[in-house]
């Protein structure tokens, strides 16, 4: 088979035959939880963390998570086999399940709503790695219990709806004290000096799992690295900023609000982090020999 995979309460099917009753929390109240997951050469990029994370949000949520992480580790490995992409995204999300539209939470015999999709990756263009993708800097309107993946959105979307339309790649979403938390789908970084800064681990973020990563390569190659919150105006002035999600690893970044950042050239600092983030990919997917300088 390869045509985008469902797996929904058990039952495993076509994408487009899917169907989730009204009623679900997940459809009225955003009341639910996902993780994005990728696969490449039919190996899994760090899946373990990934359902580490998916259990941290449901016991944040109070939704009770079926199945152990052994049991979900083996099911959506055997997802993307049977899927027959080698390339793949797994989007997984939870919700309270189905019940009569009430702010309560329903009986706790409610099973919740879970669901599993595979779909065929593409890897972004190397186009955008080599000249750098653009920010625009909005307000962070969300809520302060960022670090649960949850399906609630909206501000998140209203933001990169917003940054597209003026032309870029991202949202930079900044609080109220001028404090960078991360981006609508990514997580923010800023170099000056040699020295990469990015907001610490808290309620104002989603703890990235590429983030993890790009943190431990730094520290492999000897990337000094603060997990310190920087100000919209120091990303402005930094020599260097930079991006990473599950799907893109590292992005370099060289313009915020139609302004350059540094040279307006990807910097030495993301090139190098870059390659590094690339060869740990291949160690753990096995997609290409570990072959950079990182002199
Ligand atoms: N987004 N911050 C936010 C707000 C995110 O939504 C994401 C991921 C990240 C990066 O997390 P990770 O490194 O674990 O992918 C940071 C996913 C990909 C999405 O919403 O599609």
């Amino acid at each position: 088979m390869t045509r985008p995979l469902l797996w929904l309460n058990g039952e495993l099917m076509d994408l487009a035959d899917g169907r989730i009753p009204i009623e679900d929390r997940g459809y009225q109240f955003a009341d639910g939880l996902y993780e994005v997951i990728r696969f490449e050469n039919g190996r899994p990029l760090m899946l373990r963390e990934h359902l580490e994370r998916w259990k941290a949000s449901a016991e944040e949520l109070l939704i009770d998570m079926p199945g152990t992480l052994d049991s979900r580790e083996a099911l959506v490995r055997e997802l993307v086999d049977r899927s027959g992409f080698s390339f793949a995204t797994v989007y997984g999300q939870l919700t309270r399940g189905v019940a009569p539209r009430n702010h309560v939470f329903p009986s706790a015999s409610t099973p919740p709503t879970e669901i599993w999709i595979v779909k065929p990756w593409k890897p972004w263009a190397e186009e955008l790695y080599e000249t750098g993708v653009s920010l625009f800097s909005q307000p962070d309107e969300r809520w302060t219990r960022c670090n649960i993946k949850s399906i609630s959105l909206l501000p998140n979307v209203l933001a990169k709806e917003k940054a597209k339309r003026a032309g870029g790649f991202e949202a930079l979403l900044y609080r109220e004290d001028g404090t960078v938390t991360e981006c609508s789908a990514a997580n923010a970084y800023c170099v000056c000096g040699g020295v990469v800064r990015t907001h610490p681990l808290s309620n104002r973020i989603l703890p990235g799992i590429a983030r993890m990563m790009i943190l431990d390569v730094a520290r492999q190659i000897g990337v000094p690295v603060q997990e310190e919150a920087a100000t919209l105006d120091e990303f402005r002035a930094a020599d260097e900023v930079f991006i990473s999600s599950t799907t893109m690893d590292l992005m370099p970044v060289t313009q915020i609000d139609g302004q350059d950042i540094g040279t307006g050239e990807v910097g030495p600092v993301s090139q190098r982090l870059l390659a590094a983030a690339r060869d740990r990919v291949a160690e753990l997917t096995g997609t290409a020999e570990a072959v950079r300088d990182y002199a």
